[in-house]
């Protein structure tokens, strides 16, 4: 009977620590303390970007060694794994989002936030030009910046290969606004189909939705659409549901080309019992305002009419990126991105560091890798100010022993290990709750696929999140989906 008290006892002290503990991990968040000021005698590190690569050196940057500025257009982090998602209102765009100011304001020192645009990079000056690029303009709208470090993160943007009318015709999904537009395009393809005495063809038409681009983008956002399609436009819009058609086209033989052929096979077969058409060794050629010129295996020229059309064909380097290789012509002459060497550090420069999608390393152009580099970059900065701290000392001292004994530890110091990035595996949500992985194992690898690894998915997500805030949320809108449906009114 004791024994049995004592362990009620440490059960009931279990639960009210843990409560007293989130409560208090909930309190911190929103009341950050009081930061120390920029330190002049400080060297100032300006991170560009906000997103993967950026947002995680931020969280481990130690700012008691550095003064940090960080300069984005977009003032919050944005969870991309669930964007597809976004697109049909499965989660919330405001679940996958996380405030950059939620992030340093709790730093031991100021971190100041620019809500900005870079322009251009002068590498000689060390200066960043910026740009307000908000709707709102006040009395200056473009300021320069000086840097110590500066550190590029601006991702990359689509790639549209130059083919003609993909700008001004495509929808892409790469940010929160993109999705919002695929939204509101898609309810008003649906809703002008219903229009009265709308005529067959236009009606076919008007629900053809089309994705461009076979890799996890395309796949991901085709099944979201699947999803929606069978789960609610079924229900809400009888009349319509049975004519809306899904199509992905892709250029190479087959969908998914970085996944392994069992699970490339796998989601081929299961989008065509989801009756989602895979045009595969097509290429788009040419894009109207309704409908687009494909290149067929065959070499023959087709015209396909679409309603929406997404393009997800993969990315290129930004403007300002591209401007600053400009820059560097004996260094950079690597289309898709900066060339960095094995410790981050942009090749021609000893000041200038690239992560993400914005680099062009042995690497792919992932999450994982970018948060990884960023985790990477605070250490590195770490070990450059003990370094630059040690020499001052070293500088400074006139007793030999001492000196030498510094000298060894200076050495050790400067042997900054390069970046080493571990592969966590591939997952890609592939509809009807189903997900596909690959993750590695052992010295190979192991491929799942169906409603297990769709389990895995979700909770894999869902631990990833930035914060126990967009944790809550997404978890809520998961079940707020599954009890209500989702929301089909226009944005
Ligand atoms: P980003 O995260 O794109 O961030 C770039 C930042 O730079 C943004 O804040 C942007 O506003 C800012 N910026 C842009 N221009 C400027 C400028 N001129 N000056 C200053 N700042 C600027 N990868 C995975 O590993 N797993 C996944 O499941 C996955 N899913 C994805 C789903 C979608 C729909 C997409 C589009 C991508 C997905 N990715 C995934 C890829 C992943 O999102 C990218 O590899 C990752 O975002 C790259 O991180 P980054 O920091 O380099 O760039
Ligand atoms: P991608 O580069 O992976 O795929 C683009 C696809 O478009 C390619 O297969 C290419 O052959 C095809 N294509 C190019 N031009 C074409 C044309 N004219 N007509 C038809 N098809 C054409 O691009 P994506 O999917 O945007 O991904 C970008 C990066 O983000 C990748 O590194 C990817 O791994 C990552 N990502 C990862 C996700 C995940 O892990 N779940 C989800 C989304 C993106």
């Amino acid at each position: 009977k004791s024994r049995w008290h004592t362990m009620k006892r440490i059960v009931q002290f279990g639960v009210v620590g843990g409560i007293a503990y989130s409560g208090y991990v909930l309190w911190d968040a929103r009341h950050p303390p009081l930061q120390a000021p920029f330190d002049p005698e400080k060297k100032t590190i300006v991170i560009l970007g906000s997103g993967w690569g950026s947002t995680s050196l931020l969280k481990s940057i130690d700012t008691d060694l550095y003064n940090v500025v960080v300069v984005s257009p977009r003032n919050y982090f944005l969870f991309t794994p669930l964007l597809p998602s976004c697109t049909v209102g499965t989660v919330d765009i405001r679940s996958i989002v996380e405030p950059t100011r939620f992030i340093t304001r709790h730093k031991t020192r100021e971190v100041k936030v620019f809500e900005a645009e870079c322009t251009e990079i002068d590498p000689v000056n060390k200066t960043v030009t910026i740009a307000d690029n908000s709707e709102i303009k006040g009395s200056v709208n473009t300021s320069t910046i000086p840097y110590d470090y500066l550190v590029i993160g601006v991702g990359a943007t689509n790639q549209t290969f130059g083919i003609k009318g993909v700008q001004e015709h495509a929808l892409f999904l790469k940010e929160v606004w993109d999705a919002q537009k695929i939204r509101t395009r898609l309810m008003d393809c649906i809703e002008t189909a219903g229009f009265p005495e709308q005529a067959p063809e236009e009606i076919d038409r008007l629900l053809h939705m089309i994705v461009v681009g076979g890799g996890p983008t395309g796949v991901e956002y085709a099944a979201e659409l699947h999803d929606f399609l069978v789960e609610d436009l079924t229900t809400w819009y009888p009349e319509l549901a049975g004519k809306l058609k899904i199509t992905l086209i892709e250029a190479l033989p087959n969908v998914l080309p970085a996944f392994s052929k069992q699970l490339i096979d796998y989601t081929e077969a299961s989008f065509k019992e989801q009756n989602i058409t895979i045009h595969t060794k097509t290429m788009v050629k040419e894009v109207h305002d309704k409908d687009i010129t494909i290149q067929q295996a065959d070499g023959s020229l087709a015209k396909m009419p679409y309603g929406l059309l997404v393009w997800a064909t993969g990315n290129t380097s930004r403007p300002v990126v591209r401007n600053l290789m400009s820059k560097f012509p004996a260094t950079q002459k690597v289309g898709r991105g900066l060339v960095v060497d094995d410790w981050m550090r942009m090749e021609g420069s000893d000041d200038i560091y690239a992560i993400g999608d914005a680099s062009a390393s042995k690497y792919a152009p992932t999450a994982q890798v970018a948060s990884q580099q960023g985790k990477y970059l605070a250490r590195l900065f770490s070990q450059l100010a003990l370094r630059d701290h040690l020499e001052q000392d070293i500088a400074a001292m006139t007793n030999e022993e001492e000196k030498q004994s510094k000298l060894r530890r200076l050495a050790k110091v400067r042997n900054v290990k390069p970046f080493h990035y571990s592969h966590q595996g591939s997952l890609a949500y592939i509809g009807s709750d189903k997900a596909i992985a690959d993750l590695p194992w052992g010295s190979g690898n192991v491929a799942s696929g169906g409603v297990a690894t769709y389990v895995f998915w979700r909770s894999v997500y869902l631990s990833n999140l930035f914060s126990l805030r967009n944790r809550s949320l997404v978890a809520t809108d998961w079940i707020k989906k599954n009890v209500l449906g989702r929301d089909i009114s226009r944005e």
